[in-house]
């Protein structure tokens, strides 16, 4: 199971964005790699910002009609981060509206605008295992899915440490001037915490509006984009 962080410290360069098309891009590959009859796998994306955003895309908002999850004000992933919830993981899991073309085989973890706030807290009152709980909850669901992507909160926190932590791969859209050399310190020391994050892509998502630069820039992102989504899922790095 290959788990991609989504992460920037910075707010608004594209990271839930990225996550949804990524795990769409996965569910896309697998149904269309298999016969009619074969199981294609199964990706699932975690909604770890209180905004909800990927959420609300992968339950039909924003351009449709939100379906309601039917799960109680814990059953989501801060209720699972704080042990708070009593259902297991595989009974808050929801499968996703989209993409369509696909054959249903993108789920969700919701996320919750009033209890995400708490979730740092509690992390950090557990000095045992605090930053790997996100871990712990990945290690159980392993033999369901082949795909996992965490579209991450803009900040640093012991949330994103314990994404970061439970990753083998770290994403990072950014705005390529800014926030790049900031991410990469950061995901290298949470590095430390974890043996199996051992690589990172960048997806230039944001260019500053220089005429030349852009340009060239632009077209940089997208023969990256299109190589980091054209890879055979055994040889994404
Ligand atoms: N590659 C892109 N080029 C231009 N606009 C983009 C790109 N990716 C995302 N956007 C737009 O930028 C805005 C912010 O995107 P998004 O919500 O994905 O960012 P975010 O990093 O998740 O934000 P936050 O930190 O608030 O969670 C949205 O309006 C989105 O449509
Ligand atoms: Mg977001």
């Amino acid at each position: 199971m290959k788990v991609l962080s989504v992460f920037n410290q910075k707010g608004g360069v594209g990271k839930t964005t990225t996550t949804i098309n990524l795990g769409a891009a996965f569910a896309l590959m697998m149904s269309h790699e298999v016969g009619a009859n074969e199981d294609p796998g199964r990706v699932l994306i975690i909604d770890l910002d209180q905004q909800t955003h990927s959420e609300i895309t992968l339950s039909g908002g924003f351009f449709g009609q939100r379906r309601q999850t039917g799960l109680g004000p814990y059953d989501n992933i801060a209720g699972l981060l704080m042990m708070d919830t009593a259902l297991p993981v595989t009974d808050i899991i929801r499968t996703s509206e989209i993409p369509h073309g696909a054959r249903r085989n993108m789920d969700f973890i919701p996320s919750s605008k009033e209890k995400m706030p708490n979730v740092d807290t509690a992390l950090k009152n557990d000095p045992i295992d605090g930053l790997f709980r996100l871990r712990g909850i990945l290690e159980t669901i392993e033999p369901f899915y082949q795909y996992v992507v965490i579209d991450n909160p803009p900040g640093l926190s012991y949330l994103s440490i314990n994404s970061l932590v439970g990753s083998t791969h770290v994403v990072i859209p950014c705005n390529f001037w800014e926030s790049y050399p900031p991410c990469v310190t950061f995901a290298s020391r949470s590095r430390m915490n974890s043996s199996n994050l051992f690589t990172h892509n960048i997806i230039i998502a944001f260019c500053p509006p220089l005429a030349g630069v852009q340009t060239s820039a632009t077209l940089i992102a997208k023969v990256w984009i299109f190589s980091v989504l054209s890879r055979p899922a055994d040889r994404i790095s």
